[in-house]
């Protein structure tokens, strides 16, 4: 009997509650948010235990936490977690900085319980099939590496003033993938943006646009190109150049891109809207995936020690942009 508890009921917490209702092996789900309102509408919905709080939540002896409030909440609310000996699964990022990151991470290290990060790229079945073909060797040294986000139109504004912007929030989808790839550690990073949507971008510092390059320690160059608007759908791609193949995952049917090519009339299907249809299947993979850290398994997607590492590189854009010019991830670290 495993009982699993979600805390933060937003655009990415509902989508959990229907994917863990349907999830073989949670028998029961308690949920909770800082809105009593969103709590009993998802908890109607879905016929799930509403809870008055995370702290009630959190000792009520759940197996397991999903934690998908706003991104602010996340360090506190894992390391209440870990220390309550809770499984944790944090949704991206661990903690609003890298500094952070890296304090959450010794807690948790200290606590010794399992905290599993939700990068669920790496359970997308292209994505994982590119990461195989790589570690095989098929594509010998890696050269080039690109990885594209691209999101239809920006989250509310409000969502944007406390997610850390671009880099920390959208683009660190694209630099854990680009570290899980390559098993390379990355150097320096060179990140240039522009705003032309909501000004508001520009008044809290962020970009509605940004292109990144990341130079690993093993010679191989990651490429990001990440988007708040993107008419044509929800854009998500990996490119991967090896010295002697080429490998791509998103290049599906549903790429949202309209091909000028008169002979070939690739892609035919409807532009992905989100990241909710473009990942239902890896988000179902991912959180039972967790579901096998709660019952004493290895964690198999993206560990707290990957994801300090992919904020440090989160860091290292913002504050390039921020300087106009290259940064070092040592410098960053200091
Ligand atoms: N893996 C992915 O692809 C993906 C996609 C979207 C969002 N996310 C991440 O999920 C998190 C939530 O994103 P969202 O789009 O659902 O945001 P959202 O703003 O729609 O929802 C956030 C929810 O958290 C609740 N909340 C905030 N602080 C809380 C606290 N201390 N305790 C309980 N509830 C609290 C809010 O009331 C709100 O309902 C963010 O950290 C974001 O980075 C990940």
């Amino acid at each position: 009997m495993t009982t699993l508890g979600l805390i933060g009921l937003g655009r990415i917490g509902a989508f959990h509650t229907e994917t863990l209702t349907n999830l073989p092996g949670v028998d029961r789900l308690l949920i909770t948010d800082e809105r009593p309102d969103v709590v009993a509408q998802v908890a109607t919905k879905y016929d799930v235990t509403p809870v008055d709080s995370a702290e009630k939540l959190l000792s009520s002896g759940v197996d397991g936490v999903v934690v998908a409030a706003a991104t602010p909440a996340h360090a506190a609310l894992t390391v209440a977690a870990v220390e309550r000996g809770v499984p944790t699964f944090c949704e991206k990022p661990v903690a609003s900085t890298a500094a952070e990151s890296a304090r959450v991470a010794e807690a948790i290290a200290r606590s010794g319980v399992p905290v599993q990060i939700g990068y669920q790229r790496r359970f997308d079945a292209a994505f994982a099939a590119a990461k195989a073909a790589v570690d095989r060797g098929d594509l010998g040294a890696l050269h080039t590496v690109r990885s594209t986000t691209m999101d239809p139109a920006p989250p509310p504004m409000e969502y944007i003033a406390g997610s850390g912007g671009i880099f920390r929030d959208c683009a660190v989808h694209d630099f854990d993938v680009l570290r899980w790839i390559t098993g390379q550690e990355a150097v320096e990073v060179y990140a240039t943006g522009s705003v032309q949507g909501d000004p508001l971008f520009t008044e809290y510092g962020d970009v509605d646009t940004a292109a990144i390059t990341v130079r690993f320690d093993g010679g191989a160059l990651g490429v990001v190109s990440a988007a708040r608007y993107n008419g044509r759908g929800y854009d998500c791609r990996l490119e991967v150049h090896g010295f002697t193949d080429t490998v791509v995952a998103g290049w599906d049917q549903g790429v949202p891109v309209r091909n000028t090519d008169p002979r070939n009339d690739f892609p035919t299907g409807q532009p992905h809207h989100f990241f909710m249809d473009r990942f239902t299947d890896a988000f179902r993979a991912e959180l039972g995936a967790f579901l096998g850290v709660v019952d004493g398994g290895p964690i198999q997607g993206a560990t707290v020690a990957d994801a300090v590492e992919v904020a440090w590189i989160a860091e290292a854009a913002a504050e390039s942009l921020r300087r106009n010019a290259p940064v070092t991830i040592e410098e960053v670290r200091r």
